[in-house]
């Protein structure tokens, strides 16, 4: 079912200052620029300090995206965060932002665990919460503090993830921009090829060859069904957003689907693979340069641990 009156009013990001290199990994494990650049596209990430949370970020990120969209923390009236690493248990995360960004009490807030496909499936959420016509305003958040998940000395998933965070405002469309469609799945069979298995100190467990298999072709399947469904072609799409994970993947993807490389919008090169902050890091990356302009038509596709995927098609 559609709700044809929903649209993105903006978007923000932040990422923390400090920067670590390949080069710096080269001296934490046995790596090299070259071989990380080759396999994966990542050249350096963003890593948080000690004392900056998952909060902390998606609340720079949220206040970005509320500026970009003259909307004000008071018309909020739904906050939803996407992420693996919230600050704590519990509360939710999405209820410290929602104190730091001073967002009034009568919206709701809560966290959403779709890992990577997080930010897909909190922006399908609020389009449906907001699509019923009982919430106006809602803050759709990817937040990450991948570092504090990772195993630092295993080179094979250390060198894969950064931190950082991106932000949509969903609103009352203004002129002819909208949220077209969104399509979620997921392939609970293949939960322990990716994961983090409860321990003294919980850590990223990961199947490389097999999750670089199942990502093409889940990206590929939710990529397919949603033109399908909305009767479009790949070549009617300006610009693809997929989950920043490996740049081989998303060439994969094009070479599937027919796209040419310059179609995808990619900064895994500077941010490596943030999960849920992935697509709106390079979201929000697209619509400042200029890549994303009024009448477009964005192909947001992501995959990650569950396994999740989905896809989602928005108008501009
Ligand atoms: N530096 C140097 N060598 C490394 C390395 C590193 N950082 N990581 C792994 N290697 C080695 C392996 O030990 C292996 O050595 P061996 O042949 O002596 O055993 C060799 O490189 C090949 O490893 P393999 O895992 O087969 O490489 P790959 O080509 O599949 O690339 C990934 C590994 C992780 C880059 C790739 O599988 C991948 O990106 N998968 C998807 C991961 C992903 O996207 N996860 C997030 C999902 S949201």
């Amino acid at each position: 079912m559609s709700s044809p009156f929903i649209a993105i009013l903006g978007t923000g990001a932040h990422s923390p200052a400090k920067v670590l290199t390949n080069h710096d990994l080269a001296r934490l494990v046995d790596t090299t620029d070259e071989w990380i650049v080759t396999r994966t596209g990542i050249r350096e990430r963003h890593i948080a300090g000690k004392n900056e949370t998952t909060s902390q970020m998606a609340a720079a990120a949220a206040r970005a995206a509320l500026a970009d969209a003259g909307v004000s923390a008071e018309q909020v009236d739904l906050i939803i965060l996407a992420t693996l690493t919230p600050d704590q248990p519990m509360p939710a995360t999405a209820c410290l932002v929602q104190h730091l960004l001073g967002v009034p009490a009568r919206a709701a807030c809560f966290d959403l665990n779709a890992a990577c496909s997080g930010f897909l499936y909190a922006l399908d959420t609020a389009w449906a919460m907001l699509g019923s016509g009982r919430y106006k305003h809602a803050l759709v958040i990817g937040a990450e503090k991948m570092s504090s998940l990772v195993d630092w000395t295993d080179r094979s998933t250390c060198v894969l993830f950064g931190d950082g965070a991106g932000a949509a405002v969903l609103g009352p469309a203004r002129g002819t921009a909208q949220i077209l469609g969104a399509r979620l799945y997921a392939e609970g069979a293949h939960a322990h090829l990716l994961c983090v298995p409860r321990g003294p100190k919980p850590v990223i467990q990961m199947k490389g060859r097999e999750i670089f298999k199942n990502a093409v072709r889940e990206m590929e399947d939710a990529t397919r069904e949603i033109l399908e469904q909305h009767g479009l072609t790949a070549a009617q799409i300006s610009c693809v957003i997929p989950h920043q994970a490996n740049l081989r993947i998303i060439e994969s993807l094009g070479q599937y689907l027919g796209l040419p490389p310059e179609r995808f919008v990619v900064n895994l090169d500077r941010h490596g693979n943030t999960s849920a902050a992935s697509i709106p890091l390079a979201l929000d990356e697209a619509r400042r340069s200029g890549r994303v302009r009024a009448g477009d038509t964005t192909l947001l596709v992501a995959f990650g641990a569950g396994l999740t995927y989905g896809s989602a098609l928005v108008r501009w």
